[in-house]
């Protein structure tokens, strides 16, 4: 009777968390090519998403050290930091700086046939705020970028 009474208790408790709570992820799926291009100039998330999670497709065939991709995201002021710092920071790291505080979120480097997902909460990202999404690959980011919008 006891344990019964506790699942009980535990289930209610959790329905009234969830409740509260309210977690809404938000899917978004954009791919990248042999042609060095995402198939997404912008993306948008709503205001009622908790969390966004991205997925990131290699739609070619080429090796990841030859054409590799990776989706990371920051305040558009700070692409250019995030993607200089990249190239020394090595294939082996997904040409991101290790501890980069200005990368919101980012995927691994990906190649032909691959994809990473990768999971964060709006809570780091202010409503209106200018981002942007680009490919830290050495070279890429001229032409693998975009612009991410949430509110
Ligand atoms: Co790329």
């Amino acid at each position: 009777m006891k344990t019964i009474r506790m699942i009980a208790c535990l289930s209610l408790a959790f329905a009234a968390s969830s409740a509260f709570a309210a977690d809404k992820v938000c899917k978004v799926e954009i791919s990248g090519t042999d042609q060095m291009q995402y198939d997404k100039k912008e993306i948008s998330v709503a205001a009622d998403c908790t969390d966004v999670e991205v997925t990131l497709k290699h739609a070619g065939k080429l090796p990841a050290q030859a054409m590799g991709h990776n989706w990371v995201l920051s305040r558009t002021a700070d692409m250019s930091g995030v993607v200089g710092d990249g190239v020394g920071a090595g294939f082996a790291n997904n040409h991101i700086k290790a501890g980069d505080a200005r990368v919101i979120a980012h995927t691994k480097i990906v190649g032909g046939g691959q994809s990473d997902t990768v999971t964060f909460p709006t809570s780091a990202l202010t409503k209106g705020g200018a981002y942007s999404f680009f490919c830290t690959f050495p070279g890429h980011s001229s032409m693998m970028k975009g612009a991410f919008k949430f509110g």
